[in-house]
């Protein structure tokens, strides 16, 4: 048994608002001050998505990256690129889109969709200095 753990990094650029409907106006922007402008503001996000699993005997890999990258494109970038995350993105209606919960939503989007291999982790990054690491329940 040798498990190998396979990431696909990718990029994209998104808008959001940092924005609790539950709590008070005040509340919001003294907890997320400029991060709860009205009109939202965007990052590069950089995500990265680790597969685990054994090398097949045949082909050598985990999974083939190709086919990772294709998933990762359509059930993630292809959403999220320029796109404002609140509005624009299926399965961040009702999250709110904080780096953390962003992470988990994208773990939930992939998990069951890898044809080998399990999803290990998801590491999203909204700054140069800022990331989240998500490694599921
Ligand atoms: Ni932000």
């Amino acid at each position: 048994m040798a498990l190998v753990y396979v990431t696909r990094t990718v990029h994209f650029n998104a808008a959001h608002r940092l924005h609790n409907p539950e709590k008070s106006d005040d509340w919001n922007r003294s907890t997320y001050g400029r991060c709860n402008n009205p009109n939202g503001h965007g990052h590069n996000y950089v995500l990265e998505v680790t597969v685990a699993g054994e090398p097949d005997k045949d082909t050598g890999y985990v999974l083939d990256l190709s086919d990772l990258n294709r998933i990762v494109q359509d059930k993630i970038v292809d959403k999220c690129d320029h796109a404002h995350l609140n509005m624009d993105v299926d399965f961040m209606q009702g999250v709110l889109p904080s780096t953390e919960k962003f992470a988990i939503a994208i773990w939930r989007e992939l998990e069951d969709a890898l044809p080998t291999g399990t999803l290990h982790r998801v590491r999203l990054a909204e700054t140069n200095n800022n990331s989240v690491e998500y490694f599921g329940e």
